[in-house]
């Protein structure tokens, strides 16, 4: 799903990561920002055993929770313009989450989906989003698009 996310955001923007293709750094920085967008995961609940504070905010003991990764990622005070694709942003996203749960398997998600963006880009096949528009899957924690319509075409060079 991280793949296939950061494809789909990363489609419109093939020529521009091109001047970077060989920069690691930069292809990370424009997967974080695809998947800040279009996190795989929108929101995880969790239960609070005892009383917590969290800036201006008190969770009472045994009470539920839901973290919104999903809507956190586009909080216009945390990302200016939040909804636009800028991957030389300086905030972390909270696509996998934080603090002791963090998820382990955020550096293997995100190479995964750079080492594919960037065989890509080295074989020259640019992908081309068909139609106006993605269908995302609705009702789900799990956000990924209900299809792939994806034109994958060979460039010179
Ligand atoms: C790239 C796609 C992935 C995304 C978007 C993702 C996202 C997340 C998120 C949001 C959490 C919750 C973190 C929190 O509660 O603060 C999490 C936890 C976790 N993830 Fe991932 N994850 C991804 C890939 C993986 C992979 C590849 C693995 C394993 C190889 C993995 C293993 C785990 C585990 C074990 C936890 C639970 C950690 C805990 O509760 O202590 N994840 N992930």
């Amino acid at each position: 799903m991280a793949v296939a996310n950061a494809v789909v955001v990363l489609a419109d923007w093939f020529e521009g990561l091109d001047g970077h293709r060989d920069d690691a750094n930069f292809l990370d920085r424009a997967v974080a920002e695809a998947l800040r967008l279009e996190p795989p995961l929108i929101g995880l609940s969790r239960y609070v055993f005892e009383e917590v504070r969290s800036g201006e905010v008190t969770f009472p003991a045994n009470s539920k929770v839901f973290l919104m990764w999903g809507a956190a990622n586009r909080d216009p005070a945390a990302y200016p313009e939040p909804d636009s694709f800028n991957p030389q942003r300086a905030t972390r996203s909270v696509t996998f989450g934080g603090g002791e749960h963090i998820c382990p398997g955020r550096f293997a998600g995100t190479m995964l989906a750079r080492a594919v963006i960037a065989t890509l880009l080295e074989m020259r096949v640019w992908p081309e989003v068909e139609g106006d528009h993605i269908v995302w899957r609705g009702n789900s924690l799990a956000n990924q698009p209900e299809h792939m319509p994806i034109t994958l075409s060979k460039r010179a060079g």
